[in-house]
């Protein structure tokens, strides 16, 4: 698959005999391609993405336990990878040295023949006990100006397959664009308290878009097809906790909000842009 100049390719990392059902909901056309976590041959490709995921997140990196047992055991990590000679020099050394921090010298040295594809996005999330929720829990994407990010988690929620999706963000994370691209964040807790990041960070839910609108969204990392209702309010915040404290308080008055496009207006000053996203509570 094409995307801008380079060869983005779809992958899947997952077990075997739980993710195979996520990869036969991915049109062929798309050429996705699926790497077993138990398979020796994948190990070098398990790590990278651990890898990418540290180099993306900082202190925030995903602990290898949660790796195995939380993302590709139960479910998937989906993205896209780059071919080795595709992949800047910059990033392929930040991706060794995290890969020789967490892995040690052995691993490190495996990745100078490595010329296998490179994985460069990431999105993570898995089943809640309601079947149709899917709770997104991790999204990175290492190349600017791709538009991977909104691809990245398009292909994943296309693979999960389920009309809903939750996840935590903040209110100062540019993220919240490319969530925003799937329509208006439906804001559940304005501040999620028992976050590691609890005064910035909020619990949104969407719809998830029709599948042709996840393809349109693959292909391009825009939304034409997906509907946002016109704003109502601009919250201006002199930080996250105090656009928190402000949408806590609209929600209280007003009833439900939703971010609606493009979410995030600016970092700073930090303006989000709310409407109504349900019926107001009875007078
Ligand atoms: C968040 C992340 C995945 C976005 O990936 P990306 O490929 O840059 O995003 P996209 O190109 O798909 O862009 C989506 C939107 O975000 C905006 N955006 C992305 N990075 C931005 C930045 N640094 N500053 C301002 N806007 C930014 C884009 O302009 C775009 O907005 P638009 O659709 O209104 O034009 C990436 O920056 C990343 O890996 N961040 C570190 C990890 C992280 O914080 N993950 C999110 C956890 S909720």
């Amino acid at each position: 698959m094409i995307i801008d100049s380079l060869d983005y390719t779809p992958y899947l990392l997952g077990y075997n005999a739980i993710a195979r059902p996520m990869m036969d909901r991915l049109p062929a056309a798309l050429g996705a391609r699926f790497y077993d976590i138990f398979d020796p041959s994948c190990l070098d490709f398990y790590r990278l993405v651990n890898a990418g995921n540290c180099a993306a997140f900082g202190d925030l990196g995903m602990p290898l336990w949660v790796q195995l047992d939380c993302c590709t055991l139960p479910s998937a990590m989906i993205g896209f990878t780059l071919p080795r000679a595709q992949i800047a020099p910059d990033l392929w050394r930040r991706l060794t040295h995290h890969a020789e921090r967490i892995f040690g010298p052995e691993a490190a040295a495996r990745l100078d023949d490595y010329d296998g594809p490179v994985p460069v996005s990431e999105y993570c999330g898995v089943r809640a006990h309601d079947p149709d929720v899917t709770l997104g829990f991790s999204m990175f994407a290492l190349v600017p100006a791709a538009r991977l990010g909104v691809r990245t988690k398009a292909l994943a929620l296309l693979a999960y397959g389920t009309p809903r999706q939750i996840g935590t963000t903040q209110w100062n994370n540019t993220a919240v664009r490319a969530h925003c691209r799937f329509g208006p964040l439906h804001i559940l807790e304005p501040r999620a308290r028992t976050h590691s990041r609890p005064e910035a960070t909020f619990v949104y839910a969407i719809d998830v878009p029709a599948p042709d609108a996840l393809l349109d969204l693959i292909a391009s990392g825009d939304s034409p097809r997906i509907r946002h209702p016109a704003p109502a309010f601009t919250v201006e915040a002199a930080s996250p906790a105090d656009a928190a404290d402000q949408i806590e308080r609209l929600i209280r008055e007003r009833g439900p909000l939703a971010l609606t496009a493009p979410g995030l207006l600016s970092t700073e000053p930090l303006r989000v842009q709310v409407a109504p996203s349900g019926p107001p509570p009875a007078a």
